[in-house]
């Protein structure tokens, strides 16, 4: 036999609402998408939720649960204590439909705008080769369920309406990334097209995507600021630029993005893997550019390469991480109802 415990539920739709008491047995064991199955069956038929798989796969059942954004399917109510008040409300970054059910086709607008993968011309499906290396670093933004769990946190869009035209957020940037590292991707430069189209330059790395993904995917350390830094890289750093000015355009295009041409081939980039087998590490500046290979492009050379340890372009008092007193950021709080993030 259960216990009679306390929520709180949003009700309402694009007109208005508001939040409604409700007093609900709980069973040991129990997750927060078993209770509104209880309501629905007990006392609000007519609540309306969106759910699929309840094993936290099919990413339907994104709500906020004492103001902070989850699955329910996935949050279990032996994580409550016994006199809790559970209040649970809608996404808050996208439209009500009704209830706990929000229009996210902002996410389907997203997706449809970012240009699909592209093999290099002449390569058919079964004819993809790629090394183990290459698939295991995009393995990791493979995992995402698009439950937009991220996209209803990040502050760009949450409480400005109006960035929503010009960013497309986190689960696409992960995308991006993941095409970037794509060694067979031939349509474009993944990196520069999020800083030029999917506006990468919004995010100020503040990791609340990464801490609401229940996938646990890193997508500020291993997506989001990777490619921030190689956009950076490219644009500011003065061997890119000596290599701009040594190299013609057609060699550049071919050597700067790695993409687009026939001899696109898979990737053999020692990357991260040549950090971690012991390579050499040094704080002096390199005095020439990692090779050009002979298929036209550079190894992924950021971690090979001394330069992350050159002189900060900020100046030389310039402290990094910046100090957390600089940061305005507020984390969820669950003692508020509607809590911000931000
Ligand atoms: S790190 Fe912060 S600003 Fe950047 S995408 Fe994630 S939530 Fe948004
Ligand atoms: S990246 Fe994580 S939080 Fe964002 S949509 Fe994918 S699974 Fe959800
Ligand atoms: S119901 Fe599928 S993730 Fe929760």
């Amino acid at each position: 036999m259960g216990t009679k415990r306390h929520f709180r539920v949003w009700r309402g739709d694009q007109q208005g609402g508001e939040i409604e008491d409700y007093d609900v047995e709980v069973n040991e064991g129990e997750v927060v998408l078993d209770i509104i199955h209880r309501l629905q069956a007990t006392q609000t038929p007519d609540l309306a939720c969106r759910w699929n798989c309840k094993a936290g796969k099919c990413g339907s059942c994104s709500m906020e649960i004492n103001g902070k954004p989850k699955l329910g399917c996935m949050t279990r109510m032996s994580t409550f204590e016994e006199d809790e008040t559970v209040t649970i409300t809608p996404l808050r970054a996208f439209p009500v439909i009704r209830d706990l059910v929000t229009d996210v086709s902002f996410n389907y607008e997203k997706a449809r705008e970012t240009p699909a993968f592209a093999p290099p011309e002449g390569v058919a499906p079964g004819q993809y080769r790629m090394q183990q290396v290459d698939v295991e670093r995009s393995q990791e933004f493979r995992k995402c369920i698009e439950c937009y769990l991220c996209q209803n946190t990040c502050h760009v869009v949450r409480d400005h309406e109006e960035n929503k035209a010009a960013f497309a957020g986190p689960r696409f940037f992960i995308r991006a990334a993941e095409l970037d590292m794509h060694p067979l991707d031939a349509r474009e430069d993944r990196k520069e097209y999020a800083q030029a189209h999917q506006g990468l330059g919004y995010c100020n790395i503040t990791k609340c995507c990464t801490e609401v993904c229940p996938e646990h995917i890193k997508i500020t350390d291993n997506a989001i600021i990777p490619m921030k830094e190689r956009v950076v890289d490219r644009r500011y750093d003065p061997l890119v630029w000596l290599g701009r000015k040594i190299f013609r355009r057609d060699e550049l295009e071919h050597a700067g993005s790695g993409r687009g041409g026939e001899s696109m081939a898979p990737s053999t980039s020692t990357g991260v893997t040549g950090v971690a087998a012991g390579t050499p590490y040094s704080s002096a500046r390199g005095p020439e550019a990692p090779a050009v290979r002979d298929d036209g492009r550079m190894d992924v050379a950021e971690l090979l390469l001394p330069q992350q340890g050159g002189p900060s372009p900020f100046g030389d008092d310039q402290e990094f991480p910046l100090p957390p007193g600089g940061l305005v950021y507020n984390h969820p709080s669950p003692d508020k109802d509607e809590a911000d993030p931000h």
